[in-house]
């Protein structure tokens, strides 16, 4: 990990090591990927007030989330397919994720599964459903998440149907990898991240896999949620969640203040306004941009998490100061697991603790605590 000073150089390695198809899948955004630079740009519009002289020899980075101590306002995001950017993904970023001292996601879709994820970790870590039209399948998915001690379950809410990520056509994204020419040669110059799946413990969807009709063969992801998802989800459905889930619950992709009101009423503990890092509809606002009116509207009465586009401390510090309580990041730990597997996720979260304790020290602020609108000199 010498050489690598900020999140962009993770990803640059990362793109050099990872197979071109499982790359891309992550990096992208769906469509013409407006939302997905709308996230960055407009995190980047919002500028710091530089304040000096104030005493911030001790500076305090730690909070809750959900009541928990965290050390950082930081949670690694659910990220689909994890496990294909470097062997046991999953595994590696809880482990990571939990010596760092932050809760730690797994998805529905991930690689390794609900239970190897709980074997191979001591610390809880959160568990992300997406509500498919198998009940009897979900009912049983969140009863593995309660044998498994989850600590709290983050409900998707914006992907009932999935938004087109185009390079995963023209990449063939396939989960397992698809044997052709194009791929095979891909992976042969990635010999180092064959490995690590060869050796991994799982090569499809672990969750799902001998749960699920349909999982066994090759499927391309698109095909796969079109088939199993169900789009008829509704509000009601939050219900039936909350029913069956006696713990804490998430809502995971709100980014209108008129959802966000009917969430906050559902009982959920915690909300996350989220586009699903620019995934799904494209041309919705940055979630930046959606921050402040959701967290006036609701903040009183719910946890108020931010996604989207975090790739620096000082967007930490941006997303807090709009009213966040804590942050998701997603790719910003993804390229670190494909870069260099569980130290490559640390890094990561340390190149992001790193950069917010310097920012706080230069807004003039001793605690995440302590950042409000204060804290931003214009937008
Ligand atoms: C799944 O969550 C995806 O965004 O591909």
């Amino acid at each position: 990990m010498r050489n690598i000073a900020c999140i962009e150089d993770l990803r640059e390695r990362a793109r050099r090591k990872v197979p071109r198809a499982f790359f891309d899948y992550a990096d992208a955004g769906s469509y013409a990927q407006e939302t997905l630079r709308a996230n960055r740009d407009d995190l980047e519009r919002i500028k710091l007030r530089q304040r000096v002289l104030v005493d911030v020899s001790s500076r305090d980075l730690g909070t809750t989330i959900l009541g928990a101590p965290v050390s950082l306002p930081l949670a690694l995001a659910p990220i689909g397919l994890c496990g294909m950017q470097h062997g046991d993904g999953e595994i590696l970023a809880a482990r990571a994720a939990h010596a760092a001292g932050i809760p730690f996601c797994l998805s529905t879709m991930s690689i390794c599964s609900i239970e190897d994820v709980a074997e191979a970790t001591r610390t809880p870590f959160w568990f992300q459903l997406y509500v498919m039209r198998d009940r009897g399948f979900i009912g049983a998915l969140i009863e593995r998440a309660i044998a498994a001690k989850c600590s709290a379950l983050v409900l998707t809410v914006d992907l009932q149907v999935l938004g087109q990520r185009h390079c995963d056509i023209k990449n063939g994204m396939t989960v397992p990898p698809q044997i052709r020419l194009k791929n095979v040669l891909d992976i042969g110059t990635k010999p180092a991240w064959a490995l690590g799946i060869l050796k991994g413990k799982r090569k499809t969807f672990g969750n799902l896999a001998g749960h699920v009709r349909g999982m066994e063969g090759v499927t391309s992801l698109a095909q796969w949620t079109a088939s199993q998802f169900d789009p008829s989800l509704s509000w009601k459905d939050v219900e039936w969640v909350r029913s069956r889930w006696p713990g804490k619950l998430i809502l995971k992709g709100i980014l209108d203040v008129e959802d966000a009101k009917t969430a906050a009423k559902t009982g959920a503990a915690a909300i996350v306004v989220s586009n699903h890092g620019g995934r799904q509809l494209d041309g919705a606002p940055s979630s930046i941009s959606a921050l402040p009116k959701i967290a006036d509207a609701v903040g009183a009465d719910v946890e108020v998490m931010f996604d989207g586009g975090i790739r620096t401390g000082a967007d930490v510090v941006r997303a807090l100061a709009l009213g966040a309580r804590s942050c998701m990041i997603g790719r910003a730990y993804v390229y670190g697991l494909g870069a260099g597997g569980q130290a490559g996720v640390a890094k990561a979260i340390e190149i992001l603790r790193n950069e917010l304790d310097v920012t706080l020290a230069l807004t003039g602020t001793k605690s995440v605590r302590d950042i409000d609108r204060r804290v931003i000199a214009q937008m």
